[in-house]
């Protein structure tokens, strides 16, 4: 009896503290779940802040601008801390994860010593291994390789951490598309789309944990081709479309999205499924990045304004009520002042339920940066200006266009003011109400009464869960 006290004693003294820093992309959130996931088994929970973590992994993006700098400064921050646990006797171990690891490699703990792992994307599922390896005096620190398939294997399966009542579920990694101003084909690797019955499992598993909502993500999801379920005689690949509409037939999964999408990959079949699959969301993410015809050329996009309008013509036809988002760079090298106006024309013709917009900014190592007809600061300002106040007219439009209207809403957690519920229309606004903490994790009616850029509020009108 006394020796079960002890071992237990000796589970809570092993029980050590991880702080993960997450930057940018959903990518990124997804991975940090994942981290979390495949380390809990050695003992590590999640912390709030850095002081005293027994492991800290700096989850980084290379999408945004100076994203290495801020990486070392943030390492810069961390030196203290990690000789103020040293002096308490225990190490404080140190890993960058995501993107800037995948690109820096080595050079990350050449110029910063503090760092003892640095860990690519691809490679998530070895951390616990890697992490002892750091433990054993120095074993093989740098892991950058590409093993896509071994990762999906050891990261799939009913053991996943489920907090909420929706869920990221990787479905295809990678990119060959090679855009010229984008880091992830170099980051991310090639183009790859993981097995149907690989996802329903998962799925499922989600599902029995409570989960209502799945959004399936991939750099290029819309180029989804995975191996059909060993249930299809016929074997080949699915396109998304099949998948979505399989994955709808799991019990309690109520909701299904997916993001993000590229108009080089759009097949009439996933269009369809918006118009015959009620559990698909009438939301699309897709960017287009510009309006100009010659912009889009030397992006390398392989398409034009007209093909983007037409295949969001087809969206509609099949769907009226959908919301279209996308994401635009203004002030990519050579755009006159003729190709921005030739993409807030795009924006009107579109008129965007939410877009997100950047400035262009130089990735080095891609061939953008080294384009010569680079674009003065001031004038990406001025047009990113104008272009967000087109975006934000529209949102808000978008977003009034609401009230009267009765949406169902999945409502995921309590508001920020008492007695108040926070969920999620089916076009993805956020909306608040006065509602029961029963109703989270349920989808209920709401009359929507209010609305700004940001979100809906409105009355409950049902208890029942409606559909979607
Ligand atoms: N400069 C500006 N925006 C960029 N994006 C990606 N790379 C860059 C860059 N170098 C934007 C694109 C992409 C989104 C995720 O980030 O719009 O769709
Ligand atoms: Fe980057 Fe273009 Fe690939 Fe999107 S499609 S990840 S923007 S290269």
């Amino acid at each position: 009896m006394t020796d079960i006290i002890r071992d237990a004693d000796t589970t809570t003294k092993d029980r050590k503290r991880l702080f993960i820093k997450t930057y940018g992309c959903q990518m990124n959130v997804y991975d940090l779940e994942r981290m979390r996931d495949v380390l809990a088994p050695l003992g590590y929970e999640p912390a709030d802040e850095p002081d005293g973590a027994d492991l800290v992994i700096l989850n980084t993006c290379h999408i945004r601008e100076k994203a290495a700098e801020k990486v070392y400064s943030e390492l810069g921050r961390l030196k203290p801390l990690k000789e103020e646990k040293a002096s308490t006797g225990k190490p404080m171990t140190i890993t960058v994860a995501g993107c800037v690891a995948q690109a820096e490699g080595a050079e990350i703990q050449r110029r910063a010593p503090v760092v003892d792992l640095v860990v690519g994307p691809q490679t998530y599922h070895k951390l616990p291994e890697l992490i002892a390896n750091v433990h054993r005096a120095r074993g093989e620190a740098l892991d950058t390789e590409f093993e896509v398939e071994e990762k999906f294997d050891a990261l799939a399966g009913p053991e996943r951490h489920v907090e909420g009542f929706t869920a990221f579920v990787t479905v295809q990694e990678g990119c060959d598309k090679f855009c010229t101003f984008c880091v992830v084909p170099y980051t991310r690797g090639a183009e790859w789309s993981r097995p149907v019955d690989q996802i329903v499992m998962e799925v499922r598993a989600l599902a029995a944990k409570g989960v209502r909502e799945v959004t399936l993500l991939g750099q290029n999801v819309n180029a989804y081709h995975g191996d059909a379920p060993k249930s299809d005689a016929t074997g080949g690949v699915w396109g998304l479309g099949q998948l979505v509409r399989h994955l709808a037939k799991i019990g309690g999964i109520e909701r299904i999205r997916f993001t993000t999408s590229h108009p080089k990959d759009m097949e009439d079949d996933l269009i369809q499924a918006f118009a015959d699959e009620p559990k698909l969301m009438p939301y699309f993410h897709l960017p287009v990045q510009s309006g100009s015809d010659k912009i889009l050329k030397s992006m390398n996009r392989s398409h034009t304004a007209a093909e983007y309008m037409e295949s969001i013509e087809k969206l509609r036809a099949a769907r009226p009520d959908i919301a279209i988002s996308g994401d635009m760079i203004v002030g990519f090298p050579g755009e006159t002042d003729a190709d921005f106006e030739a993409t807030m024309e795009l924006v009107r013709q579109v008129n965007y339920a939410s877009c997100f917009s950047f400035k262009y900014s130089k990735r080095p190592g891609t061939p953008g940066a080294a384009m010569f007809n680079q674009i003065d600061e001031g004038v990406k300002s001025e047009r990113l200006a104008r272009l967000q106040a087109l975006l934000s007219e529209q949102q808000v439009s978008f977003n009034r266009s609401m009230i009267g209207k009765t949406l169902p809403v999945l409502f995921e957690r309590e508001g920020r003011f008492e007695g108040q519920l926070s969920g999620r229309s089916p076009y993805l606004q956020a909306v608040h109400c006065e509602g029961p903490l029963e109703l989270i994790g349920q989808i209920a009616n709401v009359e929507i009464t209010g609305a700004s850029q940001n979100a809906l509020s409105g009355r409950l009108i049902t208890k029942e869960i409606a559909a979607a």
